[in-house]
C-alpha cells in the first residue's frame, strides 16, 4: 500500500483536518451590509480541539455553519483534508456532513419519543444501517459519556447534562473526523457543564477528533489546544 492511501485511511494526530482560508461572509440588513467574517483562517488537526470565545453576535455560530456546510461564504476556501468543499454539489456535502462532521448545539434536539439509544442511533439509521446495527454502534458511545444505565430512556426523563451527553453520542456514532460544537454547555448549571466539557476534551484526544467549540464558558476554553477568540471578523 502506498503512503498515500495509508494516510487517507489512518490520519496521524496533529494532520490537518480542516483549513479555511480567508473566508468572508456578508449580510445585507435594509440597506447595510454587514461583514461579519473578514477574512478569517483557521486550521484544527487531528486530535486537536478549538474553542473560539468572542461577543455576542461576532458570527461564531455562523463560522460554525460555515466550516459545516451548512451555510456558504461569501468569499474564501475550506478544505477538508486537502479537498475543496465549497465546489461539492448540496447532495455531496450532504453525505459529508453525514459521514464526516459531528454536531452538537447548545439545546440537545433530541427527539422526545425516543430512547436515548434511538437517538443516538439516528445518524447511523438515515445512513442507512438497520436498528440493530445502528444501536449495536451507538451503544459502546452512550456507555464511554456514562450512560450505560440510562438506554432506554427517553429525553425528558434525563438530566440536561445526560440529554446533552446523548447529544455527544449522536453527534459520534458515525466516526466524524470533525466535531463542531456551538455552546455545547450553555444551557447546562456550572457542574454539568464541567462534566460535559471535560468528557468532549476527552473523547476528542481518545478518538482523534478535530474539534471546533464555541463557547462562553471561560473554563473550557482554558482546556483547549488551540483557544482562540472571535473579534472584528478574525481569529486571534
Ligand atoms: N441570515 C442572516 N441575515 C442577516 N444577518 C445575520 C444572519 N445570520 C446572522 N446574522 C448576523 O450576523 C451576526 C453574527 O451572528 P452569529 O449568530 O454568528 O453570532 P454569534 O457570535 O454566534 O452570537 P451569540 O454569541 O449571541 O450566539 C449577528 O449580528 C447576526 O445578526
Ligand atoms: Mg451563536
Amino acid at each position: 500500500m502506498n503512503n498515500v492511501v495509508m494516510e487517507a485511511q489512518s490520519p496521524a494526530r496533529g494532520d490537518t483536518v480542516m483549513e479555511a482560508k480567508g473566508l468572508v461572509k456578508k449580510f445585507v440588513s435594509g440597506r447595510e451590509e454587514l461583514r461579519i467574517l473578514d477574512g478569517l483562517d483557521l486550521t484544527v488537526s487531528r486530535g486537536q480541539s478549538t474553542t473560539i470565545v468572542g461577543a455576542s453576535g461576532s458570527g461564531k455560530s455562523t463560522l460554525l455553519y460555515i466550516l459545516g456546510a451548512l451555510e456558504r461564504p461569501t468569499g474564501g476556501e475550506l478544505l477538508f483534508e486537502g479537498q475543496p468543499l465549497l465546489t461539492r454539489s448540496e447532495d455531496e456535502l450532504a453525505a459529508w456532513r453525514n459521514r464526516s462532521v459531528g454536531f452538537v448545539f447548545q439545546f440537545h434536539h433530541l427527539l422526545s419519543d425516543f430512547t436515548a439509544l434511538e437517538n443516538a442511533a439516528m445518524p447511523a439509521r438515515l445512513a442507512g444501517r438497520s436498528p440493530e446495527e445502528a444501536e449495536s454502534m451507538a451503544k459502546p458511545l452512550l456507555e464511554r459519556v456514562g450512560l450505560a444505565e440510562r438506554l432506554r430512556h427517553r429525553p425528558g426523563e434525563l438530566s440536561g447534562g445526560e440529554q446533552q451527553r446523548v447529544a455527544l453520542a449522536r453527534a459520534l456514532v458515525m466516526e466524524p473526523r470533525l466535531l463542531l460544537a456551538d455552546e455545547p454547555t450553555g444551557n447546562l448549571d456550572l457542574k454539568s457543564a464541567e462534566a460535559v466539557g471535560s468528557l468532549i476534551m476527552e473523547l476528542v484526544a481518545e478518538r482523534g477528533l478535530a474539534a471546533v467549540i464555541v463557547t462562553h464558558n471561560h473554563q473550557l476554553a482554558a482546556l483547549a489546544d488551540q483557544p482562540l477568540e472571535l473579534a472584528d471578523g478574525r481569529l486571534r
